[in-house]
């Protein structure tokens, strides 16, 4: 249904997206994942013809979204990154702003009103003003007002940045449910692999302008299939320690942060003896060794030697 074709932005010699692809079948949630940088909010405001692309193309429908933005236009809604609502307005006179953009009037644009209100969740606040509104509940609004003209594609940029884990559920539970029960198709932004794991059919996984991986969650984590990753974790850490594991052959890859190194082995080794006896050489005391079944965040790690939140 939507497709990027070797969609690139470029900032004077910078690029912010380059040479991505990437697809959405009608009805499903796809997920898209980076940290902070990597291009997302870029790719999707090309995506929705907000921004031009220096490179590439947009499809719908198998039609050029650059060439003739209009179709897509119609049927899609965006929620954006930054919240975009007029506080000084109640949840219900913003929403009727929103409904009008979308050219609603009269006894539709009441009823749509309505009924997004109940969507969102907050028909018992309709005539408070935003201003008087929690972190959350201003997320919960400015998705309402991209629910008006009821979209078949919602493209959401990191709906639940800084708010309360209550209405981070409300909004997950959201999304699913407008997928379920409307069949919406939805891109989803976040950096948080768990809201990804949770709602997503299909993941992409950006990084400083480039895809590093695609596919379904079971295609990402087999990425890793061949390793495990084991977190050791030690009240003193110290550069003795980290230099050996890091000198070891067995070892692929070390991430150390204060208090935890995350190591990633090959599947069949077993290090447990192992790092104990490096642990002793470099005079230092083991809290903990634990391997972990890899998550997304360990495909990020493996792919980037970074953590997805910075
Ligand atoms: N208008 C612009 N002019 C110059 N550089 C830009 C512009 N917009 C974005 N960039 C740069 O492009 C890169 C990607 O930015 P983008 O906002 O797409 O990242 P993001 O993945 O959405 O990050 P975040 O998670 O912080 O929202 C960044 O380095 C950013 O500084
Ligand atoms: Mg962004």
């Amino acid at each position: 249904m939507l497709e990027l074709v070797d969609l690139s932005k470029k900032y004077k010699q910078f690029y912010a997206v380059k040479n991505l692809n990437m697809f959405i079948e009608k009805g499903e949630i796809v997920g898209l994942l980076g940290p902070n940088g990597a291009g997302k909010s870029t790719a999707i405001s090309m995506l929705s013809s907000l921004v031009e692309p220096t490179e590439g193309d947009v499809r719908f429908n198998n039609k050029s979204v650059i060439k003739k933005p209009a179709p897509l236009r119609k049927v899609i809604g965006m929620v954006p990154q930054e919240v975009a609502l007029y506080d000084d307005l109640t949840a219900e006179e913003n929403l009727h702003f929103f409904g009008r953009i979308y050219r609603l009037t009269g006894a539709q644009l009441k009823q749509r009103v309505n009924e997004v209100l109940e969507i969102i969740g907050l028909t018992d606040r309709r005539k408070d003003i935003v201003k008087k509104f929690s972190g959350g509940m201003k997320r919960r609004l400015n998705i309402g007002a991209a629910l008006l003209h009821e979209p078949e594609v919602i493209i959401m940029d990191e709906p639940t940045v800084g708010i309360d884990p209550q209405s981070r559920n409300y909004i997950l539970e959201t999304v699913k449910r407008l997928n379920k029960e409307k069949g919406m198709t939805v891109l989803y932004t976040s950096h948080y692999m768990e809201e990804v794991e949770f709602l997503c059919d299909r993941i992409y996984i950006m990084d400083k302008g480039d895809l590093i991986a695609s596919g379904t969650k079971d295609e990402i984590k087999r990425i890793l299939s061949a390793e495990k990753t084991i977190s050791i974790q030690a009240d003193r850490l110290n550069d003795s320690f980290i230099s050996k594991l890091k000198q070891h052959p067995t070892i692929n890859r070390v991430i150390a942060e204060e208090k935890e190194i995350t190591i990633m082995v090959a599947k069949e080794i077993n290090m447990f003896s192992t790092l104990i006896k490096i642990a002793e050489d470099a005079g230092i005391e083991l809290n903990s060794v634990d391997i972990k079944t890899p998550t997304l965040e360990d495909v990020f790690l493996h792919l980037t030697g970074r953590a997805l939140r910075d």
